[in-house]
C-alpha cells in the first residue's frame, strides 16, 4: 500500500509523534512522517524527528499566544505541501489553526486530547477530569474543525480515574492509550476506511490500495 503522507506538528515533548514514528519505522501503519514542524525552537519533538531522519522545521509563532499569526500560517500550509503532506497530525501542538489551515487540508486535520470529548475540552484536562470527580477518563483522537477539540471522533480510549490519582498519574495512564489509538487511528486514514457522516466516523473495510483515502 501507498504510504501515506503525514506532517507533524508539536510544540513539546513530543511523546505521541514517537509513537507514531515507532509505529511506521516498524512497518506496523503504512504511513511516512514526511516532516516535523514546531512553533517552539527547544520542543524536544524536533530532536526526536531529527534522531530518525525526519526534517524538523521550527518556525516562530510569531506575536499571538494561543494561535499562529495568519502570514505564519501560510508558511506552515507551504511548507506542509513542499513535504507532500496529504494529512496533518497534531500531537501536542498548543496552537488553535484558523479556517484557512483547516481548508488547506479538507477533513484531513487531527488531533490527539487527554480527555473523552466532549467532556473537558482545552488545557489541564486531567486536572479538570480528577476535580470534577468522574470515574473514567481517556484519550480522544478526532478531526479537527474550527471549534476547540470538537471535531468528529475517530477513536477513543478508556481509563479508570483513581481515588489517588494526581494531574500526573491520570495523565500518565491516558498517555499510554494515546501512543496506542495515534497510530491506530493515521492507519484507518492510511487504508482509505474512514467514512465521515456529519459528526459519525465509522471504519470500512480496508480497500487494496488505500487509494479512497
Ligand atoms: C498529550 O497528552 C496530548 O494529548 C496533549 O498534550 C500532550 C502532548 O504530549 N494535547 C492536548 O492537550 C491538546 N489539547 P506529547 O508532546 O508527549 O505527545
Amino acid at each position: 500500500m501507498e504510504k501515506l503522507r503525514v506532517g507533524v506538528l508539536a510544540s513539546g515533548r513530543g511523546s505521541n509523534l514517537q509513537a507514531i514514528l515507532d509505529s511506521s519505522i516498524a512497518g506496523r501503519i503504512d504511513v511516512e512522517v514526511a516532516v516535523v514542524l514546531s512553533d517552539v525552537e527547544d520542543a524536544y519533538a524536533l530532536s526526536r524527528a531529527g534522531a530518525a531522519g525526519v526534517p524538523a522545521v521550527h518556525v516562530p509563532p510569531g506575536r499571538f499566544r494561543t494561535k499562529l499569526e495568519p502570514e505564519i500560517e501560510k508558511q506552515y500550509i507551504g511548507i506542509l505541501l513542499g513535504y507532500g503532506v496529504e494529512v496533518v497530525a497534531l500531537a501536542g501542538f498548543m496552537r488553535i489553526l484558523h479556517d484557512d489551515f483547516l481548508d488547506a487540508f479538507p477533513k484531513k486535520v487531527v488531533n490527539i486530547h487527554p480527555s473523552l470529548l466532549p467532556a473537558f475540552p482545552g488545557l489541564n484536562v486531567q486536572k479538570k477530569a480528577i476535580d470534577y470527580g468522574v470515574k473514567w477518563s481517556g484519550a480522544t483522537v478526532h478531526f479537527v474543525s474550527s471549534g476547540v477539540d470538537s471535531g468528529p471522533i475517530i477513536l477513543q480510549a478508556v481509563v479508570p480515574v483513581l481515588d489517588d490519582d494526581t494531574p500526573e498519574t491520570l495523565a500518565a495512564r491516558i498517555l499510554v492509550e494515546e501512543h496506542r489509538i495515534y497510530p491506530e487511528a493515521l492507519q484507518l486514514i492510511a487504508a482509505g476506511r474512514i467514512n465521515l457522516d456529519g459528526r459519525r466516523v465509522t471504519a470500512g473495510p480496508a480497500t487494496t490500495t488505500g487509494k479512497s483515502r
